[in-house]
Order: structure tokens, then C-alpha cells, then sequence
């Protein structure tokens, strides 16, 4: 990873709401064709992480800076201006649209000009059918609204939209979390894919494994701090586990019950 000049970083971020202290010095990094995955347990601050980041809260104090420039975002347009696409598990998709009109979201190219322009539908068709297929997922129709496609085929769908406009750091908040095994391994996979476009992901997840699959770095936060940030030479799965807050608690449990949870 080229480390003077990371896609995203962040030195010392804190981030309070009223006393409520969020974050109290968050220090991390993602490079190109990298995949940072940030761990943590309940109210570590994933999420308060990531809103910074994608601007929907300004930051208390700290340094922010997108490809070596200090940056301040008013708004998630500034961020996605600047290459940082988020995807959040809920939010991603309405399900009753067609996946082409969720692909495009109000970003339809038109064709003609003045009064007489109008949205290319049967090119949005297309260029959707186009970008699944080279994911693997055979939309039949383009039309189906999105909520009849699997949990996973939606997530991807998501990755591949903004992949597409132009995603330069890509944030999935848990992508994974509601996902079976088979979906999951999908998801996985996409990411795996997206990293070696030269893309920089940060995927956020509860579950180590899922993060050991396609991570290069773990960066753990607790109670809104950094813990450390590991590379996969450096850190075993086990490890990683127990340094997530309830990592110890998980194991005495899974002593307690005599296997493995
Ligand atoms: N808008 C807000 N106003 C006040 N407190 C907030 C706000 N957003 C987050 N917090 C607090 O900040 C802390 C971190 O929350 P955050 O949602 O970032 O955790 P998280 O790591 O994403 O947790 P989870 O794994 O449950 O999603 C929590 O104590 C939470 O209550
Ligand atoms: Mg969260």
C-alpha cells in the first residue's frame, strides 16, 4: 500500500454529540487496492467512523485527509463528490423500484435536448444487465423490482452502482450481517473483485471471519477509540476475536458450554 498517500486517513478523530463522547481519537487508514476491515463491538463507533467519513456529521477535531489534501465535507453529495461511496445495509435499495431505475437512482443519462429531452431507458437496461452479468448475477429482467432479488444480489447491486459512477473508497457498513452462507461468499467475493479494480474498501463487520476472508488490515475500535490496526501476516483470526470487545467473553462461554461459538 502506497502509505504516503492513502486514499483515506484519519489522525485522532473525535467526534462528540453534546457529552456524548463517540469518538476520542480514531487513527486509520485504506490505500488503494486495499481492503481495511474495522471491527468492533456494539457502540465502538463504526458508525459514528463512517458517517464522518462519508459526511453526514462534521468532525469534532482531528485530521481528515482524501488522498494526502485535508478535507471538510458539508454534506454526503461533498463526499461522493470526492470518490467515497457509502453502502449502509438498509438504506441501499427501494425495493419496489426496478433494479435498473435502483442502479441509476436519478442518475439516468438523457438523450435529445431542450423540451425534447428524454431518459434512455433501454440503455439504463443495458448498462444494468451489463454490470450484473459481470458479477455473475443473470438479471432476466431488468424491470423485476429489486426487493424480489436476494438479500445478497441487493448488496451487490449496490457495490456494483457505485462502482460504476465512479467510487474511488467504498464503505459497506455491515454488508454481510443478515446474509446465509451462500450470500455471504457472494458478497465476499464482489469485494475481493472490487479491491483489485484499485479501489479501496473499508468493510465494516461484527464477524472476524467474514472480515479475515477478504481483509488485508484489521483496524479495531473500542469504546471510540483505536485499539491497533494488524495486518493479516500479523494477527491470527483468534486473536483478532478476543481483542474485539467480548472476544473473552465469547471464549469463556464457549468454555463454559464445552464448544466453540
Ligand atoms: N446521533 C447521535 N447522538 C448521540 N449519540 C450518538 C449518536 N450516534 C451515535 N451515538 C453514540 O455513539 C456511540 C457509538 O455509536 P455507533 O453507532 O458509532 O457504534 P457502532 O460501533 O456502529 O455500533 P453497532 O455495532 O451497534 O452498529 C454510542 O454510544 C452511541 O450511543
Ligand atoms: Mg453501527
Amino acid at each position: 500500500m502506497p502509505d504516503e498517500n492513502p486514499l483515506i486517513e484519519v489522525r485522532d478523530l473525535v467526534k462528540h454529540f453534546g457529552s456524548v463522547i463517540a469518538l476520542s481519537g480514531v487513527s486509520m487508514k485504506v490505500g488503494r487496492s486495499e481492503v481495511l476491515c474495522l471491527l468492533g463491538d456494539n457502540g465502538a463507533g463504526k458508525s459514528t467512523l463512517i458517517k464522518t467519513l462519508s459526511g453526514v456529521h462534521r468532525l469534532t477535531s482531528g485530521a481528515f485527509l482524501v488522498e494526502g489534501q485535508p478535507i471538510t465535507f458539508a454534506s454526503p453529495r461533498d463526499a461522493l463528490d470526492a470518490g467515497i461511496a457509502t453502502v449502509y445495509q438498509d438504506l441501499a435499495m427501494i425495493p419496489l423500484m426496478s433494479v435498473t431505475r435502483n442502479f441509476f437512482m436519478g442518475r439516468e443519462p438523457t438523450r435529445g435536448f431542450g423540451p425534447f429531452r428524454f431518459v434512455d431507458f433501454d440503455h439504463c437496461d443495458a448498462v444494468t444487465r451489463d454490470e450484473m452479468r459481470k458479477i455473475g448475477i443473470d438479471i432476466r429482467d431488468p424491470h423485476q423490482a429489486v426487493g424480489t432479488l436476494s438479500g445478497g444480489e441487493r448488496q451487490c447491486v449496490a457495490i456494483a452502482r457505485a462502482v460504476y459512477f465512479g467510487a474511488k473508497v467504498l464503505i459497506l457498513d455491515e454488508p454481510t450481517s443478515a446474509l446465509g452462507v451462500a450470500q455471504t461468499s457472494m458478497v465476499l467475493k464482489y469485494i475481493h473483485q472490487v479491491r483489485s479494480k484499485g479501489l479501496g474498501v473499508i468493510f465494516i463487520t461484527h464477524n472476524v471471519r467474514h472480515a479475515y476472508a477478504v481483509g488485508d488490515r484489521f483496524t479495531v475500535l473500542n469504546r471510540g477509540k483505536t485499539l491497533g490496526t494488524f495486518t493479516k501476516s500479523e494477527i491470527q483470526i483468534d486473536s483478532l476475536q478476543n481483542l474485539m470487545a467480548g472476544g473473552k467473553e465469547l471464549q469463556t462461554l464457549s468454555h463454559e458450554l464445552g464448544g466453540t461459538v
